[in-house]
């Protein structure tokens, strides 16, 4: 079957066999079929981090496992306990209905429950690890269940064990968030007070109100995957030591720059932005004109053309700057 439904890239390549799952059983028995044909797995959660280059020969399986339900509770937290194959706005909104803060600020990120500790996803100075309390997973080989508590996973910035060390070796099912009764709002990032205050809202913000005001700002510079075919950002923000940072400073005195516990942290998209590819066109692919470090997908792009352009553009930037950006998307 096309997997064109499948990615947020829109991206037309095929699966050989395709199942979807509803629980932890039924991924055991799709795991178990697998073994017995001898056919490859590959885990597919909402598709809004990958590129794909290829057709995939194997068995795709597509985790839809569904629920949210408190298992724990105290006088100022709730423990929700998350199917990995929920929508990850989809609970975002159930907490925000029920008052429960923590994760407003990660509104309309793409995607599902399963992926978020993944990547440990972020935006707008909140990371989801600031709010997982710990996993469950099944291991591929044995099919045993687990857990994966906060300190096993090994959060980084957009990292988790599940990227490096045990890469391929187990599927979530379930993720389990704590979250605050009482909410201790972020408003760091400063784009969202001036859009609080655009939206006339005073001090006395709710959880809604910050929701509301990460969609406005994520609606106006990145685009709507249902709309145009996009992964969020293609690449990472790139951290430089003290001395590159500073030799680049001196060339580029506007250069932005956050402070990061290895070094320096500069916006990737402004480094594409300086070197002239924001906006670009290529066929039917291109850089997005209002958010450079999102690359699209017009209509029919191929993914092996969106990968040669994100090859171009790393060249491009180590050639001006010196600096390498490492691509936040998984290319499959
Ligand atoms: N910038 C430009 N030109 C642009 C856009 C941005 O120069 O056209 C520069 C500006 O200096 C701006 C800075 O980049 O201040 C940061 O831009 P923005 O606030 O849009 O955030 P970002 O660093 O580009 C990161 C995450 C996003 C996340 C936002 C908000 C990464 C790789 N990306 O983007 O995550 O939503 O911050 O927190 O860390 C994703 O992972 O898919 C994603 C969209």
């Amino acid at each position: 079957i096309s997997l064109k439904p499948y990615n947020t890239f829109q991206i037309d390549k095929k699966a050989r066999f395709f199942v979807e799952v509803n629980s932890a059983e039924e991924i055991k028995e799709a795991l178990t079929l697998a073994k017995d044909q001898r056919l490859p797995v590959f885990i597919l959660g909402g598709g809004s981090n990958i590129l794909l280059t290829k057709d995939i020969f194997a068995l795709v399986i597509k985790i839809n496992i569904k629920g949210i339900e408190v298992i724990q509770e105290d006088e100022h937290h709730v423990w929700a306990k998350v199917g990995a194959g929920e929508i990850w706005h989809d609970f975002v909104n159930h907490a925000i209905r029920l008052q429960w803060a923590g994760v407003e600020n990660l509104s309309l990120i793409p995607g599902t429950v399963g992926a978020s500790p993944m990547q440990n996803i972020g935006a707008y100075g909140v990371e989801i690890k600031e709010v997982f309390d710990h996993l469950e997973a099944i291991h591929r080989k044995t099919l045993t269940s687990t857990t994966f508590d906060k300190d096993q996973c090994h959060f980084g910035y957009r990292e988790s064990i599940f990227k490096n060390v045990v890469k391929d070796q187990y599927i979530i099912t379930h993720v389990i968030y704590k979250l605050s009764k009482k909410p201790t709002f972020n408003i760091s990032y400063g784009a969202i007070r001036s859009t609080l205050d655009s939206m006339g809202i005073g001090d006395d913000y709710s959880i809604k109100d910050i929701s509301d005001a990460v969609i406005q700002i994520r609606q106006e510079k990145l685009p709507d995957p249902a709309l145009l075919g996009n992964a969020g950002s293609f690449f990472k923000n790139p951290v430089l030591s003290k001395d590159h940072f500073n030799a680049l400073k001196k060339q580029f005195p506007e250069i932005p720059h956050y402070p990061h516990a290895a070094g320096i942290k500069v916006p990737a998209a402004w480094l594409i932005e300086k070197s002239g590819w924001k906006g670009r066109t290529f066929g039917n692919i291109g850089v997005h004109k209002n958010q450079p470090l999102v690359l699209v997908n017009y209509g029919n792009g191929e993914g092996e053309a969106i990968k040669a352009l994100s090859e171009r553009i790393q060249k491009d930037i180590k050639e001006r700057f010196g600096v390498v950006l490492s691509p936040e998307v998984n290319f499959i």
